[in-house]
């Protein structure tokens, strides 16, 4: 995938800005800094289009929700983004600080945690069998120097390693309140921590970008609260940026300070909060469903 000739964003990050940029940023809501933008995204299964022309922006350092009916390409972006997918045509750049542009088209998948994207999933994957420090420190290897030599041969430098992982990985699970569940296996933890787990493995890769799919799917009312805060905190004690996919309006209203809206693969909005709930193409896209989830 290369950038399209007639990028939509062609003054973000490094080369010259060709004229006019300034005036096409506006005509986009985009301000100075995003942290993510697509580009005229394209993905297409066999006759079916799961994204159509996506151009979407996350802003460093904010809150985003990516919402829209179910199958409306909301998990497909998030694949492209990781690399599980290779769009077919349009661009994907992350800025993981203000001057670096990387082109995520065609990734391998295990690059976007290397470069500081993590994710959760829709269906949460953890390892079951596993202890919940062990896929906490799962989640650290995208942070590992030490390669096969050190791994089979296990030099100091490589055990040092090790340590430090390990007491990143205590902390963490301290910091997100699992710190008695070190030695269960993560399949036995209930639902709620389960997606909570998943949440620290993705920070123990020391992500600046933080994608989660649906974490608020399978909770209680009281769990999707605490879930808010969370979010919140993250944000703010881990300095990164959030791009949230998630079906209950209560959340997304309250933690997103701009909202992106896909219906069949297009993005149809984007604003915020109050312009989305009172955007009439994003009721007409929810009166399938439920118009007065929008709160
Ligand atoms: N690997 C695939 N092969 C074929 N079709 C796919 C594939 N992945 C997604 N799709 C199709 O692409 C469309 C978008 O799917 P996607 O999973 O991105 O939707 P979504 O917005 O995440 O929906 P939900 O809210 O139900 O999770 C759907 O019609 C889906 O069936
Ligand atoms: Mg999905």
């Amino acid at each position: 995938m290369t950038p399209r000739a007639e990028s939509k964003h062609p003054e973000i990050g490094a080369g010259a800005a060709p004229a006019g940029a300034a005036e096409t940023a506006g005509a986009f809501g985009l301000d100075a800094d995003p942290i993510l933008f697509s580009d005229s995204l394209r993905m297409d299964f066999g006759g079916l289009t799961a994204l159509d022309q996506v151009s979407l922006t996350v802003e460093r350092g904010s809150i985003t929700a990516l919402i829209g009916p179910n199958g409306a390409g909301k998990t497909t972006f998030f694949n492209c983004v990781t690399g599980i997918y290779k769009p077919g045509s349009g661009s994907i750049f992350f800025l993981p600080e203000k001057e670096k542009r990387i082109s995520l088209g065609g990734l391998r998948p295990h690059k976007a945690a290397q470069l500081g994207i993590g994710r959760t999933f829709q269906n949460i994957r953890l390892f079951n069998t596993l202890t919940v420090l062990e896929n906490v420190l799962i989640g650290c290897h995208a942070r590992m120097r030490a390669g096969l030599w050190g791994a089979l041969f296990r030099d100091r430098k490589t055990m040092e390693e090790e340590r430090r992982m390990t007491d990143l990985s205590y902390a963490i699970l301290e910091r997100y309140g699992l710190q008695a569940r070190v030695n269960d296996p993560a399949g036995s933890l209930p639902y709620g921590e389960q997606r909570r787990l998943e949440i620290a493995r993705a920070l123990a890769s020391g992500p600046s970008l933080l994608l989660l799919d649906e974490p608020a799917a399978g909770l209680n009312n009281q769990e999707t609260l605490e879930l808010a805060d969370l979010i919140r905190h993250i944000r703010r004690d881990e300095k990164l940026s959030v791009l949230l996919i998630e079906h209950d309006m209560s959340l997304v209203m309250n933690v997103s300070e701009r909202i992106n809206v896909l219906d069949y693969g297009r993005l149809i909005a984007s604003g915020t909060p109050e312009e989305i709930r009172k955007n009439p193409d994003v009721v007409r896209a929810y009166l399938g469903e439920d118009a007065d989830d929008l709160g």
